[in-house]
């Protein structure tokens, strides 16, 4: 279950070899990859701009960005927001621009991109400390001990591991306190969770427009980073910011003038996806609410233990014995459940599983038969019991 190769799809069925498995390994949380009404999107921009923009983004940058980018700031209700082609480009470009020759203040769990791009910053001078995961109380005395005056924290908005959002507004508080300027990455929260409000379909929360808006936190002294290729299912992320810094950004970050474009067809299924988010984003993510709470709901009957606290579908099954990671995933995979598998040394020891992501295109006899293989798993003994501690994770992967 690694490095494979994939023959074809079926929905959410994928073949390898001859064998096919029921994917819970796919981050496309909206199923947007499937959707006719976006893939349809495609033909049509592929006759207007051919398949790939012939220009890095400060030679030129076809209309479609411009779309893209006054889009996507409505949705997110920030000032601006700046797209180029991945979240790992804008981490490791941006974050040696905004923390300078100052202190880094680092989510200890962080996604590993997060992390390299704090290594650049480190190799241009500034400072890193690393925070403890889920606790905004110890970034309050770092930077209380803290006398370098610019301030720069990293961290997740919600984990890739434990599927599970930080407490964002205690984050922002302790940020704006200490005059530091937050810095998130929703890799796995855009077009996942979005604004509350009283007509929302699910605890998810409306239009998918990310943790920011779901914890009703305002964009002063925040950047948002999030990608299109989870949920959207297109190659291209983005970085809100205030339109000085976006124009700052163009020239500072290097993959605005030295990295090659998004292919047309991503620019034209974000675009379509905006559409089907407006029309159908919210039945989508109902639907995406119910796969998952019927998952959590069976391996809490099952009294399996997960971190996951959210309902968001993300879910992380620990083992109980590392070393037998190899053992659970041929048995995944010859009942046909395709998952992520977190070996060691990927994660540390203690922190050995594997991870089921949820999509919209997932089916209830998919997630019926992932829940066979976990009690099968569970009754060999496998599995930790509900209430067992994980221990700490290490970096997302
Ligand atoms: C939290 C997080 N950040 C960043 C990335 C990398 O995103 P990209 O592929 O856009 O570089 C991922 C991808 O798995 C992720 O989970």
């Amino acid at each position: 279950m690694m490095d494979a190769v994939i023959d074809e799809i079926d929905g959410r069925m994928i073949r390898i070899g001859d064998r096919w498995l029921a994917d819970f390994a796919s981050c496309n949380y909206l199923g947007f990859d499937l959707d006719r009404e976006i893939i349809e999107a495609v033909p049509a921009a592929l006759d207007a701009w051919g398949t790939h923009p012939s220009w890095s983004r400060l030679l030129g940058s076809p209309l479609l960005y411009e779309q893209i980018e006054e889009r996507l700031t409505h949705l997110l209700g920030c000032e601006d927001s700046l797209v180029l082609p991945t979240i790992t480009h804008i981490h490791m470009s941006v974050i040696p621009v905004l923390a300078a020759s100052g202190t880094i203040f680092l989510d200890e769990r962080a996604h590993k991109t997060i992390y390299d791009g704090c290594q650049a910053a480190k190799a241009r001078g500034a400072a890193v400390r690393r925070f403890r995961f889920e606790d905004p109380d110890h970034l309050d005395q770092l930077m209380a001990a803290e006398r370098d005056p610019m301030r720069l924290v990293c961290m997740d908005g919600v984990n890739s591991m434990t599927g599970n959002p930080p407490d964002l507004c205690a984050f922002a508080a302790v940020a704006r306190r200490h005059g530091a300027l937050l810095y998130v990455d929703d890799a796995h929260g855009f077009g996942v969770i979005g604004e509350r409000g009283a007509r929302e379909s699910s605890p998810y929360g409306t239009r998918g427009n990310s943790i920011v808006r779901h914890a009703g936190v305002s964009y002063d002294n925040l950047v948002l980073v999030a990608g299109f290729s989870k949920a959207y299912s297109s190659l291209l992320a983005f970085i809100t910011c205030p339109t000085e810094v976006k124009q700052m950004l163009k020239v500072a970050a290097s993959p605005y003038l030295y990295s090659g474009p998004s292919p047309v067809a991503s620019l034209a299924t974000v675009l379509a996806g905006f559409d089907v988010n407006e029309k159908r984003g919210d039945a989508l993510r109902a639907r995406l609410y119910a796969l998952t709470s019927r998952l959590l709901d069976g391996i809490r009957r099952l009294g399996i233990d997960t971190p996951n606290r959210s309902g968001l579908p993300i879910v992380e099954v620990p083992l109980r014995e590392h070393r037998r990671i190899a053992e659970v995933g041929q048995y995944l995979f010859d009942q046909g459940i395709y998952v992520t598998l977190a070996a060691y040394p990927l994660v540390p020891k203690a922190e050995v599983g594997f991870r089921m992501q949820l999509t919209a295109a997932n089916t209830d006899a998919e997630v019926d038969a992932a829940l066979d293989a976990l009690e099968e798993l569970a009754a060999r003994g496998l599995l930790r019991a509900a209430g067992d501690s994980i221990g700490t994770l290490g970096p997302g992967v």
